[in-house]
């Protein structure tokens, strides 16, 4: 998973991004290249390939999207070198050249914060992917004002439903900027080869426009991640617990391996250094894939409840998505495993708690219930489903609505005054 882009417009950066293997690196070298809009082109690529030979394998997904950069990832049926032109109309104006391969990460920087642009790729002057429907946003950054993600979780079920989910995130306003996955992200087992029929081609209008952050669940599990999961993703850091930020939130991605805690102490250290250094959040989210309380047919989780819930509590974290369980349920905020705030259902001034969400069933539902329990606020079973987050400054709306129908099943607010 090697590529090499000339960047436009950048003359020295040498850029190394660690990715899938660790032996493997994606690397984007920034040197030799035209310092025009015109594309630079790598020693030993044709930069005009005949017309058709080379087409899309995977199409175009958008990864680490920021203020000031992205990641256009693709792959194509021949090792060629592709063309990224981007820019803040359908007309472009900039571009990127990868290197000559077929599992292209094309690295887009030097972007404006909170901006939409356009993007196509091609291979000589044959175009690969591009029109209206090809635009990324850069984020705005903590003044932003308002902004939206979705969530869901065990989406890449061989024969689900999550084609159905995915149009129906990008027909849901406001526009999901951003989605995260709680984990089981591909069935039966986290292959890669599993990637392009049960996520990739499904959810491709979705990639195209939302940059997704994946979590690991136990199934992505059952091979070895660092030769699955990351060959597929471009993540920070480890990319089993990472962070990162989308307007004024915080978010952070943890990885509870098979219900155990991958890492544990390092990423329990990790974790207590994170959200140390991310006070200033206005939210924080932690996103991950077994739930430690539920009352779902899936079992308490001590290991979550022991060592993630006290580090959750002690920083405050204000909403936690869990997938593992295909059903939904949302419990009322919880700190030191006692329900607080449970009058205020369902909109929530300053809650002294955390609230946690199983949302699990974008592609697939089980027969099992939820039983109405002490600790639950709403729970809905065999219904394909997502959530969806407008953080509007100090208030976020949660809205959790079915993929089918487009039907608000859940909706809650929390509200920061202090
Ligand atoms: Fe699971």
């Amino acid at each position: 998973m090697t590529s090499i882009a000339c960047k436009a417009g950048e003359s020295e950066a040498r850029r190394t991004l660690v990715a899938g293997l660790a032996t493997l690196l994606v690397v984007a070298i920034l040197s030799g290249c035209d310092s025009t809009s015109g594309p630079g082109t790598p020693p030993g690529s044709d930069p005009n390939p005949p017309p058709g030979s080379v087409q899309l394998e995977r199409a175009p997904y958008l990864q680490l999207l920021g203020e000031r950069s992205v990641i256009v990832a693709f792959r194509t049926t021949e090792a060629a070198s592709a063309v990224v032109e981007y820019g803040p109309t359908p007309g472009f104006g900039q571009s990127v050249t990868s290197a000559v391969g077929t599992h292209h990460a094309v690295e887009i920087d030097g972007l404006a914060p909170g901006q939409r642009y356009y993007y196509k790729v091609r291979a000589g002057t044959t175009t690969l992917a591009g029109d209206a429907t090809h635009f990324f946003e850069t984020d705005a950054g903590r003044a932003d004002s308002e902004f939206s993600f979705f969530v869901t979780g065990d989406i890449g079920q061989p024969g689900g439903e999550q084609a159905t989910t995915g149009s129906r995130i990008l027909a849901t306003q406001p526009r999901a900027e951003i989605g995260l996955i709680c984990g089981d992200v591909i069935y039966p087992d986290g292959e890669s080869s599993g990637y392009d029929e049960n996520l990739m081609q499904p959810w491709a209008g979705l990639l195209r426009n939302v940059a997704v952050w994946p979590a690991l669940g136990n199934h992505d599990w059952h091979v070895d991640p660092d030769l699955n999961f990351r060959a597929e993703w471009y993540l920070p850091g480890n990319e089993h617990y990472y962070s990162f930020d989308r307007g004024n939130t915080h978010f952070i991605a943890l990885d509870t391996r098979d219900g155990d805690i991958y890492d544990a102490a390092n990423q329990v250290a990790w974790l207590r250094a994170d959200l140390e250094a991310n006070r200033d959040a206005t939210w924080t989210v932690a996103y991950y894939h077994h739930p430690g309380y539920t009352c779902t047919y899936k079992d308490y989780n001590d290991a979550v409840i022991a060592t993630l819930h006290p580090v959750l509590d002690e920083f405050a974290v204000d909403v936690v998505f869990m997938g593992h369980a295909h059903t939904y349920e949302r419990l009322y905020p919880i700190r030191s495993g006692q329900v607080v705030a449970r009058e205020q259902e369902p909109n929530y001034q300053d809650p002294a708690g955390t609230v946690y969400v199983v949302t699990g069933a974008g592609a697939k539902t089980n027969s099992s219930t939820t039983p109405d329990c002490d600790i639950n606020a709403l729970a809905i079973d065999r219904t394909i489903l997502f959530t969806h987050v407008t953080v509007r400054g100090r208030t976020l709306e949660l809205r959790t609505i079915e993929s089918a129908t487009g039907t608000v099943r859940d909706r809650m607010t929390i509200t920061k005054t202090q």
